[in-house]
């Protein structure tokens, strides 16, 4: 069969791959990727699996025994997983958390593509150059430590991390390599105060994700008119704290952009080739409308 032969579905070749999650039934990777690998003309399935907590060690057993080819990895999983791995990627290990694996001939190699995803979807679609910027960022956790890692790259001016917990956002801020950016962790009471002067306000957390859609981290009325609201998820693709920013003359930035370039970089791990992003981009849209 060549490569650009119609495919006729799973059969004894098929490779699998897959997304864990606790919960995981809302997730759009698998429709994404199972586009991107008919697009491509490869022969892989990708599903979702309901991981808990105590079934991690037992799925990676799984993906081992099983030969799964890759994985991708949301919540609550990304930083425990770490620990299930043979080796860690340079990135994910400064960044402290894991968003996809490669299973390399029974050799399972941690990534993280999330923060990668983020930067290319900011600059391409909302904020063209972070250069001297000052960076809000809500939340401490997986997806935040990835996201503040890239934008170090970007050599804004400043970054300050706020999280409910701030004990979390106090050791994000320390253990990541600044390189002359000013990096600092702040407590949420000060969010209106850092909102004011803020470029780019990104939340990382979980407020306002579906069904919670009426719930946002900030109020509209503390953002800097022309500035960038970003929020990381994507279902709703508007949430509540991006129609309150566009109302206070902000410039709005949803997460859809992000889960798709997180997978287009996952995608071109596990297979060794460009992933169609039109493609996949064109299918998530469809199933959230
Ligand atoms: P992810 O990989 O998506 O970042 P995570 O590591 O579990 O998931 O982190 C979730 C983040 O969302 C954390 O910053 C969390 O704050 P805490 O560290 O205080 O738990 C934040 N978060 C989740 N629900 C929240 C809520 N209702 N209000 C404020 N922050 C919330």
């Amino acid at each position: 069969m060549t490569g650009h032969t119609a495919r006729q579905g799973i059969d004894s070749h098929t490779v699998l791959y897959g997304v864990i999650g606790d919960p995981i039934r809302h997730s759009k990777s698998p429709i994404m990727m199972n586009r991107a690998f008919r697009e491509t003309a490869i022969n892989g399935a990708y599903a979702a699996f309901h991981i808990t907590d105590n079934k991690l060690e037992d799925f990676i057993r799984g993906v081992r025994a099983m030969g799964i080819r890759g994985v991708n990895v949301t919540i609550p999983h990304k930083l425990r997983v770490m620990d299930l791995l043979d080796e860690i990627h340079e990135g994910a290990r400064a960044i402290g958390a894991v968003n996809t694996i490669v299973n390399d001939n029974g050799r399972l190699i941690g990534y993280n593509t999330d923060g990668i995803g983020y930067v290319r979807s900011l600059k391409e679609e909302a904020a063209p150059s972070l250069e001297g910027k000052h960076i809000v960022v809500i939340g401490a956790g997986g997806a935040s430590r990835g996201i503040v890692y890239a934008l170090l790259q970007e050599k804004p001016a400043r970054i300050t991390v706020t999280n409910r917990t701030i004990q979390r956002a106090e050791e994000l801020a320390a253990s990541l390599e600044s390189g002359g950016v000013q990096l600092a962790a702040s407590s949420s009471d000060r969010l209106e105060e850092l909102c004011g002067d803020a470029d780019i306000v990104i939340n990382t957390t979980s407020v306002g994700m579906f069904p919670q859609v009426d719930q946002s981290p900030v109020t509209g009325h503390w953002l800097k008119p022309g500035a960038v609201a970003s929020d990381l998820i994507y279902n709703p693709l508007k949430t509540k704290f991006l129609r309150d920013a566009e109302q206070q003359g902000c410039i709005a930035h949803g997460g859809l952009g992000m889960f798709i370039y997180q997978g287009a970089y996952a995608f071109e791990y596990w297979t060794g080739q460009p992933a169609p992003v039109a493609a996949m981009k064109e299918e998530v849209l469809a199933a959230l409308q």
